[in-house]
């Protein structure tokens, strides 16, 4: 079964083809980072605009690519939500003609879902064995930090959520602070590589007791002390940085091996954007006490394979009429 995946939740316009939900056919991502990276963060109209312009090409050679004709999809998965409204719509109206148009099954997929299933994905001559249920996802993205229980395919439950900033937004928040550019993450892991954090800058991490909630908005505003000046002079940027991202490491890491422990899971699957950071792959390697599953760096950040792979098991649940409305607001379980 080859399923088309469309993605334009946020500032990624993304098509692929994807076979039984683990072979990738294409992958095709047409980034805005440029377009956005002047005003340091996503412009909500601009993006959907840019979606516009981008998303017939983007789906021509995603078919192109997977060198298949519209005859040979068997269904059209996209995003619903959660996402930006108006860059959600531009998907969604293009995956309805295009199932209206072919006669194919339109299937709603729930973006933070997808996230997890970057993880079924095999890579050509990268064949490896689908995770184990039960399972601990952790989806760390630009606009959610999510701790999920997933039983099997479409039983999640969320034990954890970050109760102000997503891992993502922090790492943009920190690197607008520290003049390194947009997006904040792979910037602010370039420029701390090499660096000992322990090396003299000390930042806080929130615990929260028990909980398997998540707070980062206390280590943002820390830095932002440092960086005024206010705590003695400055450290350099490199060093702030480093001490940054081993702070966000450390409470992700830790807080996902102990609910995968009490939880007493079979494998732990890291997803989302965040997901592409090194220190945080290797660091949650280390502790998980199971195994961890990560997907390749292209397949962290927004695409449509994970789309069109997470639709592959949700074909029932997911089917949906051509009346489907966006739901920018939607929860991942
Ligand atoms: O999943 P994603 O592409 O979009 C959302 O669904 O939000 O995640 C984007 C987020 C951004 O905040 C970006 O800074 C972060 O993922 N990110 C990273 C890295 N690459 C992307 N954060 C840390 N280290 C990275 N290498
Ligand atoms: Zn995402």
């Amino acid at each position: 079964m080859k399923i088309l995946g469309i993605e334009t939740s946020c500032d990624e316009t993304a098509a692929a083809v994807v076979e039984d939900g683990r072979r990738l056919l294409s992958n095709v991502i047409a980034s805005q980072a440029a377009l956005h990276g002047r005003y340091g963060g996503v412009v909500p109209e601009v993006a959907a605009r840019q979606h516009l312009l981008a998303i017939s090409p983007v789906v021509r050679a995603a078919l192109q690519e997977a060198r298949c004709r519209p005859q040979e999809i068997d269904a059209v998965a996209v995003t619903y939500g959660p996402g930006l409204a108006g860059t959600l719509l531009v998907g969604l109206s293009v995956a309805k003609a295009l199932a209206y148009a072919w006669e194919k099954p339109l299937v709603a997929v729930n973006h933070l879902e997808a996230h997890l299933y970057a993880n079924w994905i095999e890579e050509e001559g990268n064949e490896r064995e689908p995770p184990p249920f039960p399972l601990l996802g952790l989806i760390v993205s630009g606009g959610h930090t999510d701790l999920v229980l997933m039983e099997g395919h479409g039983k999640l439950r969320r034990l954890g959520r970050t109760r102000d900033d997503a891992a993502g937004e922090a790492f943009d928040k920190m690197a607008r602070l520290l003049g390194l550019g947009f997006p904040g993450g792979p910037a602010v892991e370039r420029v701390a590589l090499g660096v000992n954090p322990p090396a003299g800058v000390k930042l806080p991490r929130a615990w929260l007791g028990e909980s398997n909630d998540f707070s980062f908005s206390g280590l943002k505003t820390a830095v932002l002390h440092l960086v005024r000046g206010e705590r003695g002079p400055a450290p350099p940027v490199a060093e702030t940085a480093a001490a940054f991202q081993d702070a966000v490491v450390d409470v992700l890491a830790a807080k996902t091996a102990r609910a995968a422990r009490r939880a007493n899971v079979r494998a732990v699957l890291l997803s989302g954007g965040v997901a592409a950071n090194g220190p945080l792959r290797d660091t949650l390697a280390q502790r998980a006490p199971v195994p961890l599953f990560v997907p390749p760096r292209a397949l962290c950040t927004d695409n449509g394979a994970m789309i069109g792979a997470c639709a592959y098991y949700r074909l029932e649940a997911g089917r949906a009429g051509l009346d489907l409305d966006v739901a920018p607001g939607l929860p991942v379980a």
